[in-house]
């Protein structure tokens, strides 16, 4: 079928995108789902920091390739061979697709599964096909098995999860990546207490969705850290109960003179060194700086060594919010659709596809939470 997609051409054009437009509203052609996948119509897809790292080349991928990794839609054809899903169903869409042979799968932690980070390297579904192509015959890739920046998707049975349909899809959309990942590390990675205190560095869609679950987790005492005042409004607003502006010199030090010595949890979301340096300035002896972040492919990041052993420090990544998509998704929905968790305050404004690369310099400039694409929108 053809359909009209948001096709990246280049990484690391510069800015501002409206004007080099990185990606190219195009027609392509989208093959018919193989076994084990399913066709869905993209209603609505997140624009996520880790697509705007792409743009920027902070990490190199296969390219043409069509980006987009957070959305919900409604199936449309299946796959032979699928189970547990049918035309029409409304699901949320997650790049987490998994073998359920390796050690990692039979841990629990399908988030890790190898043979999912080899499909994303190289551009392909987990089933090793690429569905997407230009109307010149040239394949274009597929990014995180998902590339939801399109009208529709082909996409593993298993990277979806299955919705109620009183659900707005707009609202679902965030559960693929912004919400699980930030309410996921403090749920699952940090395994976050009623009455414990916790910090969050870095307050975008993946740090506000930290602090509300930090909120609904019932934490005592949530300390708000990001570099722009405006942000840190907003998360007062939600639930912080201490605001501390970063990018000066004296921020780590104000923190932990007012936690008494630091947190025992800080959580960095922020994706960059200088924000997981504060976060673990501010974790307290004996505490976790647990980075969700995602910065550039090559940075890396000192510590001073025998403070971390005499300290029992540790430090922990967290990837989409150490998920098991089927138990996680219907989880936070539901804590989403009891009020607990007010993810919908997320949302900045829709984009149309014509409109995507202003939306990611907007982004870029730090001014908006979550834009939501709607690439079927009339
Ligand atoms: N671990 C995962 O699975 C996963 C999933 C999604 C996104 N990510 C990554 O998480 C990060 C956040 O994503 P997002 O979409 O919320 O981004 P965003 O751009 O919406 O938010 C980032 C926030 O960090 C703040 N910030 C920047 N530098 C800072 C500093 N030095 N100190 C404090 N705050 C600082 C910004 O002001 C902004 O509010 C990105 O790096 C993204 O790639 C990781
Ligand atoms: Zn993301
Ligand atoms: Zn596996």
């Amino acid at each position: 079928m053809r359909m009209k997609a948001a096709v990246l051409h280049a990484q690391g054009l510069p800015r501002p995108y409206a004007r080099t437009q990185p990606m190219r509203i195009e027609e392509v052609e989208l093959a018919p789902p193989g076994p084990g996948e399913v066709l869905i119509e993209i209603a609505a897809a997140g624009l996520c920091h880790s697509d705007l790292s792409t743009i920027e080349n902070q990490r190199p991928r296969p390219l043409p390739i069509i980006i987009g990794h957070e959305g919900a839609g409604i199936v449309r054809a299946l796959g032979e061979g699928v189970t547990g899903l049918r035309e029409g169903d409304h699901v949320v869409a997650l790049f987490v697709t998994s073998c359920g042979e390796c050690r990692h799968c039979a841990r629990g932690r399908p988030n890790i599964c190898g043979a999912s980070f080899d499909a994303r390297a190289k551009g392909t579904l987990m089933s090793g096909a690429r569905r997407l192509k230009r109307l010149d015959g040239e394949v274009v890739n597929h990014n995180s098995g998902l590339s939801l920046f399109a009208q529709f998707a082909v996409v593993m049975r298993d990277s979806l999860v299955k919705i109620e349909k009183d659900i707005p899809l707009e609202d679902a959309a965030l559960f693929g990546c912004a919400v699980m990942t930030g309410a996921g590390a403090i749920l699952n990675t940090a395994r976050l207490r009623p009455g414990e205190e916790v910090a969050v560095v870095g307050l975008g869609g993946v740090g506000m969705s930290a602090l509300m679950a930090a909120v609904a987790a019932g934490a005592t005492r949530i300390i708000a850290v990001d570099t722009s005042q405006a942000k840190l409004d907003l998360a007062r607003e939600w639930g912080a109960t201490d605001c501390f502006l970063a990018g000066h010199a004296d921020c780590a030090v104000a923190v932990r003179e007012a936690t008494a010595g630091g947190l025992d949890t800080v959580i960095e979301t922020a994706g960059s060194i200088p924000a997981l340096e504060l976060a673990y300035a501010i974790t307290a002896r004996g505490g976790s700086t647990i980075s969700a972040g995602l910065p550039n492919v090559a940075a890396k990041f000192a510590y001073p060594h025998a403070a971390l052993v005499s300290e029992e420090r540790s430090i922990r990544g967290s990837y989409m919010g150490s998920c098991v998509p089927r138990r996680d998704i219907p989880l936070l929905l539901g804590l989403y659709q009891s009020g607990k968790l007010p993810v919908d305050r997320l949302k900045s404004g829709f984009v149309s596809l014509e409109q995507i690369n202003e939306g990611f310099d907007r982004l870029s400039d730090g001014t908006v939470l979550r834009q939501i694409l709607r690439p079927n929108a009339a």
